[in-house]
């Protein structure tokens, strides 16, 4: 496996706004939401973050559905998907609730020096009983020491090299949660594969479109998106889910 499939999830106004004019915590999609990003976590092998969503949220999303957790128990999965912050700085307030939430925790620095941790003993503490993820070889240890509280961890110059680690990590299948950043960052790279956009019944205006007004989007990602489902949800909402081959 050269990379693993990336697929962006993302809740969207009709105006193609992720979060409303004045900024901070995004709560957009409802119910018929909730539910399709649920089904897009039991897919996902691992999920990529955001550093500031993580922050202004202060937590990661988890599955709750139980027919969703027996199917991962089922096929040898961890209950949740291995949460994988990304971030330059490295910078998160250890306060933050995502800290004590039940499941696995990575960090991804990218433009930072290379290093790759083991699980810290503050993790081996908290997750007594490791949650089973699909085959996941234990990475070299190099370098300085790790950012307590995520049990994997990894450094890279760029998004080439961090794919490539994942996909040796045997993390097959991300969903990408945004924030914009983070989706602007992987499309300026052609590196997603599909789209996953719930459509809710809001007109938000501002300044906050999903891809900001600087993105730059590669040119083999500008086409070749096909439609490959689409689905009326409860309250009004709308899922297209788009992908390239
Ligand atoms: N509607 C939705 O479905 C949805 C989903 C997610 C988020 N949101 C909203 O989106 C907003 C946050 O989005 P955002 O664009 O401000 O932030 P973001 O994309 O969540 O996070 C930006 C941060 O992530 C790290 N980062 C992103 N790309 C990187 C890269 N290529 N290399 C290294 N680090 C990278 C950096 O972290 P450091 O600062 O640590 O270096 C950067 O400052 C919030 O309003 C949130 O509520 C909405």
């Amino acid at each position: 496996m050269n990379r693993p499939q990336l697929r962006l999830v993302l809740a969207i106004s009709l105006d193609g706004r992720l979060a409303a004019a004045e900024g901070g915590a995004a709560q957009l999609g409802g119910a018929g939401d909730r539910q399709v990003l649920e089904e897009a976590l039991a897919w996902a092998d691992a999920v990529l973050v955001g550093a500031q969503t993580l922050r202004l949220h202060g937590s990661s999303c988890l599955i709750h559905r139980p027919e969703l957790l027996t199917q991962r128990s089922a096929a040898g999965l961890a209950p949740q998907p291995l949460a994988i912050v990304v971030s330059r700085s490295g910078l998160l307030p250890a306060t933050l609730p995502f800290f004590q939430q039940p499941l696995q925790r990575g960090l991804l620095r990218l433009d930072a020096p290379a290093f790759v941790a083991a699980p810290t003993s503050l993790e081996r503490a908290r997750q007594p009983e490791r949650p089973r993820q699909r085959s996941l070889p234990s990475p070299p240890l190099q370098g300085r020491a790790a950012s307590p509280g995520f049990a994997r961890q990894w450094a890279c110059p760029d998004w080439s090299s961090a794919l490539a680690q994942l996909a040796a990590a045997g993390l097959g299948r991300l969903v990408v949660l945004g924030g914009a950043s983070l989706a602007t960052s992987l499309l300026a790279e052609n590196l997603l594969d599909e789209l996953q956009l719930t459509l809710c019944p809001r007109l938000l205006g501002g300044p906050h479109s999903w891809l900001g007004p600087t993105a730059r989007v590669a040119g083999a990602s500008q086409g070749g998106w096909r439609l490959v489902e689409q689905r009326a949800l409860a309250g009004e909402e709308l899922l297209l889910r788009y992908r390239r081959d």
